[in-house]
């Protein structure tokens, strides 16, 4: 097995509030990065290594005990290893939903029963599952649902993205006339309408 702690700690991110990435393993591409962490895609490996930032380090031992919660179940990544301030699951090969919408890979009926579905099986082990947005959905090659990004799952208030998201598809982008392709700015403006709770959704 790789020191994937030795490969977590040559990451290097500014312990400041913009978060600069300024030095990581040569055997880690960047594929990714949210709110609270760098992803990594490890070199010659379906694995991806997920990096907190300095002051975000606490989610990495939450994350990964709720997917330890869903490791039985097939729409969660299988977790390799965490530490502190890291975490290795599987590399998903595919698009998030996000990417979908900008590059007009289509999204069907079936892929929302599918995540509804992940959903529902992550509730019955108890979790509230939180933080379901277009980045933390993937569709993969196989056209098979992934979620990732759980940490939010143990929250006790409730969450509406995914109601909320479902109800979009369901009045919009599922109409034969709404376009099927969406630049990038036009997402990231309707999720900040969204956020300030101004969208009749
Ligand atoms: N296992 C993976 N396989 C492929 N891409 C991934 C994987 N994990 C994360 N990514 C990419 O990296 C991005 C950021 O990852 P993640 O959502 O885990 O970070 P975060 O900081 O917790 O995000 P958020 O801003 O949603 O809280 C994802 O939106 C996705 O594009
Ligand atoms: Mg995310």
């Amino acid at each position: 097995m790789q020191n994937y702690n030795e490969l977590a700690q040559s990451v290097k991110i500014s312990d400041d509030k913009k978060h600069l990435l300024l030095d990581a393993d040569p055997t880690l591409s960047l594929i990714g990065k949210g709110r609270s962490a760098y992803v990594f895609r490890i070199h010659s490996t379906n694995k991806a290594l997920k990096v907190f930032f300095p002051d975000h380090t606490h989610t990495a031992k939450v994350e990964a005990e709720i997917y330890k919660t869903v490791q039985s179940i097939e729409y969660y990544p299988t977790l390799y290893d965490a530490g502190v301030n890291y975490l290795v699951i599987d590399h998903i090969e595919g698009n998030t939903l996000f990417e979908c919408l900008t590059l007009g890979i289509p999204i069907t009926e079936e892929n929302i029963a599918e995540i509804d579905h992940a959903l529902q099986l992550a509730r019955k082990e108890g979790l509230n599952p939180s933080d379901i947005h277009l980045r933390n959905i993937f569709i993969t090659s196989e056209k098979k649902v992934k979620i990732i990004d759980v940490a939010r799952f143990k929250q006790v208030k409730s969450c509406n993205q995914w109601h909320d998201l479902k109800s979009a598809f369901h009045l919009f982008y599922s109409k034969s006339f709404f376009p099927k392709k969406i630049p990038s700015f036009i997402l990231n403006s309707i999720a900040a309408i969204y956020k300030k709770r101004f969208l009749p959704i």
